[in-house]
């Protein structure tokens, strides 16, 4: 069975003082749930007053992002050893923003994938197709490529936690129906399933992003091959990203 990990991506929001009044209130509301991974991702100025407020709690912290170096010239650039210094035991690699707005290739995630794993993080590797893409029937040849080339060279033996968001349904509000985004879970399973064998590729977790919501969490979730969810805008209030962790559970 695979382990459910509900990840809240904080992106550019939240000082120092909002990052700690959010993780105090998410913390209490979610201080019961101990059958699935909960993970917050705040900027890097918030991970190590973040860190220090979750100890001895059950959730645990990501960066959003980070360079392959581990130190060096690299200007406002931030190493695997600073992210594992600061409390992180996650980070987020490849997500669209950084591809799309920063200009990430497939060839610099995979050098972070490798140097995140090698230092000790889990990476979340982020795949997911334009709107043009979907529209003219390229998802599957986009996604694989995403996939095999962000983890080339890595070992089997390694974990590492794949997130797909369709970009059309970031921050849009416009969320993936259960039934299509599993299609294309399922399809990450099978391309997993031939790069390192099908033991592996069925423990490998596959979370969805794009515009998760208290409201339509249960039903993505719900879905065989979806395993967690990598949630935006919805996380940054603790109120619906309680709701999103405890999708199954009693209010
Ligand atoms: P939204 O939940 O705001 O659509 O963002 C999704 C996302 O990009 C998470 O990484």
């Amino acid at each position: 069975m695979r382990r459910l990990l509900i990840a809240g991506n904080w992106k550019m929001h939240k000082t120092i003082p909002e990052a700690l009044d959010l993780v105090r209130e998410l913390k209490e509301l979610v201080k019961d749930v101990n059958d699935r991974d909960i993970l917050v991702c705040p900027p890097f100025t918030a991970l190590y007053p973040v860190s220090r407020e979750l100890e001895g709690s059950n959730i645990v912290l990501g960066g959003q992002n980070m360079y392959f170096e581990e130190q060096g010239a690299f200007t406002g650039e931030i190493s695997p050893l600073m992210l594992k210094d600061a409390g992180c035991s996650y980070v987020i690699l490849g997500h669209s923003e950084r591809r799309h707005i920063f200009g990430e290739t497939d060839e610099l995630v995979n050098k972070k994938v490798l140097s995140a794993i090698n230092h000790g993080l889990i990476p979340i590797l982020c795949v997911g197709e334009l709107l043009e893409e979907r529209e003219s029937g390229k998802t599957q040849e986009v996604v694989e490529k995403q996939v095999r080339e962000g983890l080339k060279g890595v070992d089997g033996d390694n974990e590492f936690v794949i997130a797909y968001e369709p970009v059309w349904a970031i921050g849009t509000g416009k969320t993936a129906t259960p039934e299509l985004a599993e299609e294309v879970h399922l399809f990450i399973r099978q391309v997993l399933s031939d790069m390192f064998g099908s033991e592996k590729a069925n423990s490998v977790r596959i979370l969805y992003g794009g515009s998760v919501k208290p409201e339509n969490a249960a039903g993505l979730l719900n879905m065989e091959n979806i395993d967690g969810a990598l949630v935006g805008g919805a996380s940054l209030k603790a109120e619906s990203f309680a709701k999103i962790v405890k999708f199954d559970m009693e209010a």
